[in-house]
């Protein structure tokens, strides 16, 4: 195989960890970030099978990963996996929180136990893996954090009050860790993808009613592909980026005009 030119590897050198990484947008960003030269650590927490394939297809193309197993719902995994990474890989460069869950459930009638399994997936873990994270990039005054946020983070949306609310603050929690971070070389961004073609989406992409009421609600009128959100998060992971601190890139079709 011909080796790329490293102008075309932006990211080469560096370290990159992705939660939420064996499938959807998690796993278009491994390999994103892979492709664009970075080292990647692929955190995945039940998808053993389909997160070493996404490393197999990594070293295939002469790209580096490695996978690490770790549920983000849990403090113990979290902290432990950074121990790990830190000790094996090195300190990070580039970190992306892109796990997460949604499940239905009305508001009137939604148990503490789901608010918390969401809460705790999409908004403590960022939090947890930021601040794991950035304590070791502050010390090199240099990394970026990327958090995948939603278009539900400024929609609401019925029946999903908990993974709205975890979203609206991912917001918040995002501009405060950049405004803390922006003086230690520390740049931290959101992506908030509209539609996208992903597992998660499974049981509307493939009923046409549901499917074409939901492109009705889309400006470019299409469903977004994993690969375009990624796109995104290696525009915020690199240098062409060096400017941008604080702020949200939602990639949704015009979903939220
Ligand atoms: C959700 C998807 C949903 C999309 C647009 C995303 O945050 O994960 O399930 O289709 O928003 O509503």
């Amino acid at each position: 195989m011909t080796a790329t030119p490293s102008c075309l590897l932006p990211l080469k050198g560096r370290r990159a960890l992705v939660t939420g990484a064996s499938s959807g947008i998690g796993e278009a960003i491994a390999n994103r970030l892979a492709a664009a030269g970075a080292t990647v650590i692929i955190v995945y927490r039940s998808h053993s099978a389909t997160a070493k394939k996404t490393v197999a297809n990594i070293e295939a193309t002469g790209g580096e990963a490695i996978a690490f197993r770790a549920d983000m719902a849990k403090e113990r995994d979290i902290k432990s996996l950074f121990a790990q990474v830190l000790k094996k890989i090195g300190p990070l460069d580039i970190l992306v929180n892109s796990a997460g869950m949604e499940n239905k459930c009305p508001f009137l009638t939604m148990p503490v136990k789901d608010w918390d399994q969401v809460m705790s997936v999409n908004l403590r873990a960022t939090f947890l893996c930021s601040q794991l994270a950035a304590q070791s990039m502050v010390k090199k005054r240099r990394g970026v954090i990327i958090n995948i946020s939603s278009v539900h983070a400024v929609l609401p949306w019925a029946g999903y009050a908990h993974y709205c609310a975890s979203k609206g603050g991912l917001e918040m929690l995002m501009k405060t860790m950049a405004l803390e971070l922006a003086g230690k070389g520390v740049r931290v961004n959101n992506v908030a993808p509209g539609a996208i073609s992903t597992p998660i989406n499974d049981s509307w992409l493939h009923d046409a009613a549901k499917r074409r009421r939901e492109l009705k609600r889309i400006p470019l009128h299409r469903i977004g592909r994993p690969e375009e959100v990624a796109g995104a998060v290696l525009y915020l992971a690199s240098d062409e980026a060096s400017y941008v601190t604080g702020t949200t890139l939602f990639i949704d079709g015009g979903r939220t005009l």
